[in-house]
């Protein structure tokens, strides 16, 4: 039997533009592991927040650090991997505005990148992963053999994580989601370390007027481009 060739895809874009979405669909399709790899960096941010760690202060964020725990249990009810923070599910806690306002500071920081990245390239070792966030096609597996790149206008993208976040909280408002996704754009597009960048190899994929079926159609072509 043939056994088929495992590749590693990465899938980097602009917030709230269905890169999990498109992920999760690919992973499942290609019966491949799913990372959310901006998951690591809400786990990361939500610990400081509860723990009053000061991420300004070098000390304060590596005795952090050490006392975080992140790993990604398969749940059988959502039929997906979870993140859990120190053995505790926090999958959904951490899509909370508060920890979505601060995110970007601290996936700004470099101690904290270098603790993140170490852990996705681990998870990378036997490929056959499809991975998502801002550098992992530039940064964390600059020889992936499928990097996408996503992008949407910001409407449309605004429009998208605005619906998601409503159901939860019918008090939130258009503006403050429009102002959250710009402010988290702009400084992962800013920062000094990994910045969000398109890799020079990377298949651009602009979903503004695609479908989801049309663009999980587009990226499965790619991918089985690069696997046979
Ligand atoms: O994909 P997301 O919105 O859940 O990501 C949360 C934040 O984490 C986002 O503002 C940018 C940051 N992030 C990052 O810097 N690098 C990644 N590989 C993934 C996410």
């Amino acid at each position: 039997m043939k056994t088929e060739k495992k590749i590693i895809i990465t899938i980097d874009g602009w917030s709230s533009c269905g890169k999990s979405t498109l992920a999760k669909q690919l992973a499942k399709e290609l019966d491949y592991v799913y990372i959310d790899s901006g998951a690591m960096y809400r786990a990361i941010t939500l610990y400081f927040l509860r723990n009053h760690v000061d991420w300004t202060k070098a000390k304060q964020v590596e005795e952090g650090l050490k006392n975080i725990n992140l790993q990604f249990l398969y749940n059988p009810k959502s039929k997906q991997s979870e993140i859990h923070l120190n053995e505790e599910n926090v999958e959904y806690v951490i899509r909370d505005l508060v920890v979505a306002e601060k995110v970007s500071e601290v996936a700004a920081i470099k101690e904290v990148r270098a603790f993140a990245v170490e852990q996705q390239r681990k998870m990378g070792k036997h490929k056959g992963i499809v991975m998502d966030g801002r550098d992992i096609g530039t940064v964390v597996f600059p020889k992936a053999e499928l990097k996408i790149f996503m992008t949407a206008d910001e409407m449309v993208r605004v429009e998208r994580r605005f619906k998601e976040l409503f159901d939860k909280n019918p008090n939130i408002t258009l503006d403050e989601v429009r102002s959250n996704l710009e402010m988290r754009d702009y400084i992962d597009s800013h920062r000094e370390v990994s910045p969000l960048r398109q890799a020079v190899d990377a298949e651009v994929l602009d979903n503004s007027n695609l479908s989801e079926k049309q663009q999980f159609d587009l990226a499965l072509k790619w991918a089985k481009q690069k696997i046979s």
